[in-house]
């Protein structure tokens, strides 16, 4: 086998490394129509393709500084295509603030039948001829997502497994029309087992992650992962400290994850806005070795206070804006472990 020709992995390559450039990270508003139908509901909205539009314009015109700490930003499929009020596409706006456009791809998941209540999410079928669509829309990067569930049985090696090749199925697909791959393994947060559970199962997904990767012939140079970080269940009656956090999610990224991918973006998965920025620069500051540059991929940690402001109001739109700033500098500056509370 080969990988991709010379021209198209550099380019891959290239997108992957700006993507993950010091202090920047991504914006992830990829939600789909029924999960910001709940976001909107909260501030008292229909959910109407309208009011989704309203306010993801609200994000993509905050100020042009935005781009300081965003090097990109991942879309819904509705999102793609549509405009601000004066008609300006989204991809448009974004591509002048120099900020690249990224889609989620995975549509979302099915249940995994015959395993412990398990899921595997659906997708693939037609996803050469999306990926080449959205490309032709501008995008240049996708992600795709992958529960695993820590129970008393599970992830179960089925699921594991599954994860593994369905990801690796997508990340070739995705390299073969010049798409950047990130793969996201999430292994969630809900339980109450302890971070010690959390990191073994980090690290088996993580090792069938990169096995299934390498014999899918994907272009790991030309990839992101976007994992989870490791931390107790939401229900474990402990918390642990961000240091020990970081000890632990970049020990289980070490032992699982090649030098040759370029960056690691994590998801926020349920933490706070406060603890994902103390995490994200505890993980930065841990004396381990780090050939990855650690950044974030946040949707809930970038946005929870954003809807709050905004209220579904367009005289809130500005404060709202600002605060989506105030976000993002403070996880530019965890990316660089120069963040201070
Ligand atoms: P959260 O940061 O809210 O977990 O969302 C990121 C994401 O894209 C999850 O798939």
């Amino acid at each position: 086998f080969s990988y991709p020709d010379p021209r198209l992995q550099e380019e891959l390559k290239r997108t992957a490394e700006a993507i993950v450039a010091p202090g920047k990270g991504i914006l992830a508003v990829d939600e789909t129509n029924e999960g910001i139908g709940k976001l909107l509901a909260a501030v008292g909205l229909q959910n109407t393709e309208n009011n989704r539009r309203r306010y993801r314009q609200l994000l993509f015109t905050a100020d042009d500084a935005l781009s300081e700490n965003v090097s990109a930003v991942i879309l819904f499929d509705e999102t793609v295509y549509q405009k601000t009020d004066n008609g300006q596409s989204f991809i448009e706006v974004l591509r002048k603030k120099n900020i690249i456009p990224g889609i989620k791809l995975d549509r979302d998941v099915v249940p995994l039948f015959l395993s412990e209540d398990e899921v595997t999410t659906q997708g693939l079928d037609d996803l050469g001829k999306r990926c080449a669509e959205y490309r032709r829309q501008g995008c240049r990067f996708a992600k795709w997502r992958c529960p695993l569930k820590i129970g008393e049985r599970t992830p179960s090696v089925q699921a594991v497994q599954d994860m593994a090749q369905v990801l690796a199925r997508y990340a070739s697909i995705c390299q073969s029309e010049g798409l950047v791959p990130i793969v996201e393994p999430d292994v969630l947060l809900d339980g109450n087992h302890d971070i010690v559970r959390a990191q073994q199962v980090t690290e088996v997904a993580l090792a069938t992650l990169y096995k299934a990767l390498n014999d899918h012939h994907v272009f790991l140079e030309g990839t992101l992962l976007k994992p989870n970080m490791v931390t107790p269940g939401q229900g474990y009656p402990r918390k642990s400290t961000p240091e020990e956090i970081a000890i632990r999610t970049v020990t289980a990224l070490l032992r699982g994850v090649p030098a040759a991918v370029p960056g690691i973006t994590f998801l926020s998965g349920g933490q706070s806005e406060e603890e994902a920025t103390l995490n994200l620069n505890a993980i930065n500051t841990v004396p381990l070795k780090k050939p990855w540059a650690l950044t974030f991929s946040y949707g809930r940690a970038l946005q929870a206070s954003v809807w709050k402001i905004w209220a579904g109001k367009d005289e809130n739109v500005r404060k709202a804006q600002a605060e989506l700033l105030k976000r993002t500098k403070a996880n530019g500056l965890a990316a660089q472990g120069r963040y201070v509370a």
